[in-house]
């Protein structure tokens, strides 16, 4: 599925949205909540968030609470489907008004100058790994010097047995939950290769580093499953 073409990752998100949160909640035991927090810290008042990679909007929505009234979001997403259960969630959300959702791909979305003061992806850079070189010239463009971007993701383990054990985890206790709320046997399928092929977290770093962002620092969670970056566009 990797080095597939966009329409076909996107067909893969729109046919999973249903069950997207429910399979988070579980396959992360609920801590998605804790890094999520971690990953909007950086969102103060009056500042312009964009969440790239929205899908239903948790870190949009949680970046919206943080601007206390003042500033924007805008979540980006490719797919129609999760973009539609953000805006539905936006009916019980009182901060929403504060966001704007888009439909766009990660790589040619347009911005027509640095304006943002933070860029958000939640779970986005393993899945545009094909075009990641455009992916994050994007961000540059998009945020001002000094602004952050701030990257929670599940990057290729350093160790094998680490790679054997996630391996495992997947095709076990990863492939029934995602039987039971995905309903699409490819996605954990997906997942697997999309792991397995992304660069590791330090890999993820240096790359930042070349591509004209500084400060990085990397903080392991759950046990190096998942992985919070942070990085200053110079
Ligand atoms: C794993 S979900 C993460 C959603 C959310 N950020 C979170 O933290 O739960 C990845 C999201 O990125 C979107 N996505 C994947 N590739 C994309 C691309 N090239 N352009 C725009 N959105 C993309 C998918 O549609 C999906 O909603």
């Amino acid at each position: 599925m990797i080095g597939s073409s966009g329409s076909t990752i996107r067909q893969l998100f729109n046919s999973m949205s249903g069950g997207y949160d429910r399979f988070n909640t579980g396959i992360s035991l609920g801590l998605h909540r804790i890094w999520q927090r971690q990953a909007v810290d950086c969102v103060k008042p009056g500042m312009r968030v964009l969440d790239l990679g929205t899908g239903t909007g948790d870190l949009a929505f949680l970046s919206a609470q943080r601007l206390l009234g003042r500033g924007e979001v805008v979540g980006v997403d490719f797919s129609e489907a999760m973009l539609a259960l953000a805006q539905n969630k936006c009916i019980h959300d009182p901060q929403s008004g504060l966001i704007r959702w888009v439909r766009g791909g990660a790589a040619d979305f347009f911005i027509p100058e640095p304006r943002f003061d933070a860029v958000l992806c939640g779970f986005l850079l393993r899945n545009v790994q094909d075009e990641i070189h455009q992916v994050l010239a994007r961000i540059r463009d998009g945020l001002r010097p000094g602004g952050v971007l701030s990257v929670l993701d599940v990057f290729r383990p350093e160790s094998a047995w680490r790679r054997g054990f996630l391996r495992l985890f997947m095709r076990t206790a990863g492939t029934l939950w995602a039987r039971v709320t995905l309903k699409d046997p490819r996605a954990i399928r997906y997942f697997e290769e999309s792991i397995s092929r992304f660069l590791t977290a330090q890999e993820t770093c240096d790359l930042l580093m070349r591509e004209g962002f500084g400060d990085v620092c990397c903080r392991s969670l759950f046990g190096g499953a998942v992985y919070h970056l942070q990085a200053i566009r110079l």
